[in-house]
């Protein structure tokens, strides 16, 4: 390897970071906005620390991709439930062969990775990463896109309006209490997302819209945190974290560009936009660093192919044998 530049450590700390980031890190490792209780080996020095077969196969077992449906309390009670999709998203999508998942990284930026992303069968992106006039480097198949409620709720982002989000099927999420409990979380959503939702569907009432369950967000932080020998955020992991998890339960093998960075890493923040901050490939509010360890750890690919496309290769919940 004595050729090949740095790629991500799987044990990277918090302690690694600069004073700034350090110092938000912790903060959000004390809030607790949204009531994390703390169970099982999370946080414990010591903890043993699982091989990636090992890691991989806790993630399907205690992982499980729900979506809201018509007939869940308190939606089966106001008269718009019928908007959302009568069946379960791991029942409607897949299952493809061959996937990816494109983090929306400013290591992107002349990677002339379109050709590759575009010839998996299905593409994963992520809120508002565009791909016209971005072809060359992420491609220009969109098959699921993954937006938070921020983005629904933003005047910038136009969501009812722009065309970035009639194509392909939605999927959206919220950061919800860590109860999961659907009552409380209806009555106390980070964003709007339940209002926005109603408005796009009237809008675009044909493309299919899926809601996560709050319980798949949480159920992924936890399988961070166990599996981690220090504390970590305690608010949800990134779109970046949740689509892959999606994807390894849609697909029989799952690519996921540049959210390990490659040769390319850059503190340039998103490929399309000209705004530096090293938090948004290390990040602040999210527990990203730990989420990056993680998938290093459960990475089957080679660091080469890390170093020089930015890419991980992981195998699809189905494919594994446990
Ligand atoms: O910023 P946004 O959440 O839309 O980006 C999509 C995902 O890509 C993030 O949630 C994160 O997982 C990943 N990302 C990253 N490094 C960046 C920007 C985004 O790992 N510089």
């Amino acid at each position: 390897n004595g050729l090949l530049g740095e790629v991500w450590d799987d044990e990277m700390s918090s302690s690694m970071l600069g004073t700034r980031m350090k110092k938000v890190v912790q903060n959000y490792q004390a809030m607790n906005k949204y009531g994390v209780e703390l169970s099982g080996p999370g946080g414990v020095s010591g903890t043993p620390k699982l091989s990636g077969p090992e890691l991989l196969c806790q993630l399907k077992d205690k992982v499980e991709v729900a979506t809201l449906t018509p007939d869940l309390q308190p939606f089966s009670l106001l008269p718009w439930a019928t908007q959302l999709p009568p069946q379960q998203l791991t029942s409607d999508l897949g299952p493809y062969k061959s996937c990816a998942v494109v983090s929306s990284a400013g290591s992107l930026r002349d990677s002339g990775l379109g050709k590759e992303i575009d010839s998996h069968e299905a593409v994963l992106r992520f809120n508002a990463a565009p791909t016209t006039g971005y072809e060359k480097d992420v491609g220009s198949k969109t098959t699921i896109r993954l937006i938070n409620s921020q983005v629904m709720a933003s005047d910038d982002h136009r969501f009812l309006s722009s065309s970035l989000y009639s194509s392909g099927v939605l999927v959206a999420w919220d950061p919800a209490p860590f109860s999961a409990d659907l009552t409380k979380w209806f009555n106390r959503t980070d964003y709007p997302i339940f209002a926005q939702y109603q408005r796009y569907r009237r809008l675009h009432p044909l493309q299919p819209f899926y809601i996560l369950h709050p319980r798949f967000e949480w159920q992924i932080w936890q399988r961070i945190q166990d599996n981690m020998a220090e504390p970590i955020q305690k608010n949800p992991p990134s779109s970046g974290m949740l689509g892959t998890v999606l994807m390894m339960s849609l697909c029989e093998v799952v690519h996921v560009y540049e959210f390990l960075p490659s040769r390319r890493k850059t503190e340039l923040c998103h490929y399309y936009q000209r705004f530096y901050d090293a938090a948004c490939t290390l990040g602040a509010y999210h527990p990203l660093l730990y989420e990056k360890n993680l998938v290093k750890r459960m990475n089957q690919g080679s660091d080469r192919d890390i170093y020089t496309n930015g890419r991980v290769t992981l195998p699809g919940f189905r494919k594994l044998n446990c």
